[in-house]
C-alpha cells in the first residue's frame, strides 16, 4: 500500500514538478496540431525541434510527412510514451529526457513551442543566440568553390567582391566566435550567412506570443515567427 502511495507521489511530482522549469503538461489539441503543421510548412528531410514535446503528437504528425523531429521533454513518463507511440516513425523521431534550457540545441529548420508567458522573452533570446551559433558553425565548415574556368574565375571575383563588402560588417562577430578564422573562411562564412538568413528560421508558438517580435502569421491561437 505504501509503495502505491510512493509511486503516486512520484508520478504527481513528474507532472507538476516541471512547473519550476517550464509549462506543465497540457497537450495541443489535434485540430491545432494540424494548424501547427500547416504553419511550419516543413518539407521532407527538414528538421523540427520541439521544446517540451509532451506526448509526442506533433513529432509524430511531422514525421508522417518525412520530416525529422527532435523533442526535448522533462517528464520521463511522457518520454517513454512518445518513444513507444512513435516507434513506427523511429527513423524520423528522436525524443530526449532533458531540459531544453540546459542543452545546446541541435541544428534544425523550425521550432514548435507551447510554453507559458513568463518564458517567452527567455525563448526569444535563446533563439537569437542559437541562430548566430548555427551560422558560425556552417561558416567554418564551408569550402569556397574552385576557380576552374575563365568564366568561373570571373563569377568568383564578382561574388568575392560582394562578400568582401558584407564581410566588413561580419568581422566583429567572426572574431568573437571563431578565433582562428582566415579571410577566406570569413568570406565564405559571410556568403553562407547571407544565404541562410534568406531562408528564415520558423518558430511556431501556441497560445503565447513573443512580445519582442511581430508574428508573420497567426491561426487559431498559433503564432508564426520568422527569424
Ligand atoms: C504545455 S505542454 C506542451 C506539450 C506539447 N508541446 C504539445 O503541444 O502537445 C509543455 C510540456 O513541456 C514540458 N516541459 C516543461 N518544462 C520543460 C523543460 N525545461 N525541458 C523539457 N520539457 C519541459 C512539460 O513536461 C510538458 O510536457
Amino acid at each position: 500500500m505504501e509503495i502505491l502511495w510512493l509511486i503516486g507521489i512520484i508520478v504527481v511530482l513528474m507532472f507538476c514538478g516541471v512547473v519550476a522549469f517550464g509549462a506543465p503538461f497540457l497537450p495541443t489539441l489535434s485540430k491545432r496540431v494540424e494548424d501547427a503543421v500547416e504553419l511550419l510548412d516543413l518539407k521532407p528531410g527538414q528538421t523540427l525541434l520541439e521544446l517540451g514535446s509532451g506526448d509526442g503528437r506533433l513529432l509524430k504528425a511531422v514525421a508522417k510527412k518525412g520530416v525529422y523531429a527532435i523533442g526535448y521533454e522533462l517528464n520521463p513518463i511522457l518520454v517513454v510514451y512518445t518513444y513507444l507511440s512513435t516507434w513506427r516513425y523511429r527513423k524520423y523521431v528522436t525524443v530526449k529526457c532533458r531540459s531544453y534550457w540546459h542543452i545546446k540545441w541541435p541544428q534544425s529548420d523550425a521550432m514548435y513551442v507551447f510554453l507559458l508567458n513568463p518564458y517567452m522573452s527567455k525563448l526569444h533570446k535563446k533563439v537569437v543566440q542559437y541562430l548566430d551559433y548555427s551560422d558560425a558553425i556552417s561558416l567554418q565548415s564551408a569550402k569556397p568553390p574552385a576557380r576552374n574556368s575563365l568564366f568561373g574565375n570571373f563569377r568568383r571575383f564578382l561574388s568575392d567582391t560582394q562578400d568582401r563588402v558584407r564581410y566588413v560588417r561580419l568581422l566583429p562577430f567572426l572574431k568573437k566566435n571563431n578565433k582562428n578564422h582566415t579571410k577566406q573562411d570569413g568570406l565564405y562564412a559571410q556568403r553562407k550567412f547571407a544565404s541562410s538568413s534568406k531562408s528564415k528560421y520558423k518558430v511556431v508558438s501556441f497560445a503565447f506570443e513573443i512580445t519582442e517580435k511581430k508574428p508573420v502569421k497567426t491561426k487559431n491561437g498559433m503564432f508564426l515567427y520568422k527569424y
